[in-house]
């Protein structure tokens, strides 16, 4: 008979979703910090498209990993976790959920505001989601680098617990968000 408790770890879908966007967000991270700086060239424009390509992805990655998680849930929280320390996970998540959405949404913005054309790998070509005006150019570019403190900020959070959670509280935190057997459980037992 199917059990209807709540799964011990992540689905393999959760899984790859996760990990491909955490390296997506780290190569837009170096990506976008160089290329504001580079000179006025052909490349810089070409390394802006990429910029802009691989932001919209994850904007339509984070839709589906939240669109996946509402439909095939998440597992439990680990046994004799404190309800205090679920609640601040928990809100930590959702803050990183909203910056996953709104960093890619402000990118989007600025350049309609802007007034650029935005072409996704060259494939698809996007609609603008504003007039032109300098003003909100202004607006949305700053909020996109003040979004990106606040998000290099909570991954850094997210990623010291995940740590932290392995080799300190040595529980299944780290070891149900990859495929089974690719990282041992701290304690030797199976997650
Ligand atoms: C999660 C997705 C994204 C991340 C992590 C990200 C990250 C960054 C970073 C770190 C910068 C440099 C900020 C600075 O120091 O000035 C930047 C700039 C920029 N981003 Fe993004 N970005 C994302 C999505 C997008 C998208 C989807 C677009 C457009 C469709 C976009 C368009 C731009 C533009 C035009 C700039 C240059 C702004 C300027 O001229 O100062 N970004 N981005």
């Amino acid at each position: 008979m199917a059990s209807t408790s709540p799964p011990q770890r992540w689905n393999r879908l959760s899984q790859m979703l996760h990990w491909l966007i955490a390296l997506l967000i780290l190569a837009m991270a170096a990506i976008g910090l160089i290329m504001v700086d580079l000179p006025n060239t052909p490349s810089k424009i070409a390394i802006f498209a990429i910029h802009k390509s691989i932001g919209i992805s994850i904007l339509a990655l984070v839709a589906l990993r939240l669109g996946w998680r509402l439909y095939s849930g998440a597992p439990a929280p680990l046994a004799n976790t404190p309800k205090l320390q679920q609640r601040i996970a928990g809100a930590m998540h959702v803050a990183l959920y909203v910056l996953l959405l709104a960093m890619p949404i402000s990118g989007w913005l600025l350049n309609s505001a802007a007034g650029f054309p935005l072409q996704w790998f060259e494939l698809v070509n996007l609609p603008a989601i504003s007039e032109p005006s300098d003003a909100l150019k202004e607006l949305a570019t700053r909020a996109h680098q003040l979004m990106f403190l606040a998000l290099a900020g909570l991954v850094l959070l997210h990623a010291a617990a995940a740590i932290h959670h392995h080799l300190f509280l040595r529980d299944a935190t780290l070891v149900r968000m990859l495929p089974r057997g690719w990282l041992r459980h701290p304690n030797g037992e199976d997650a």
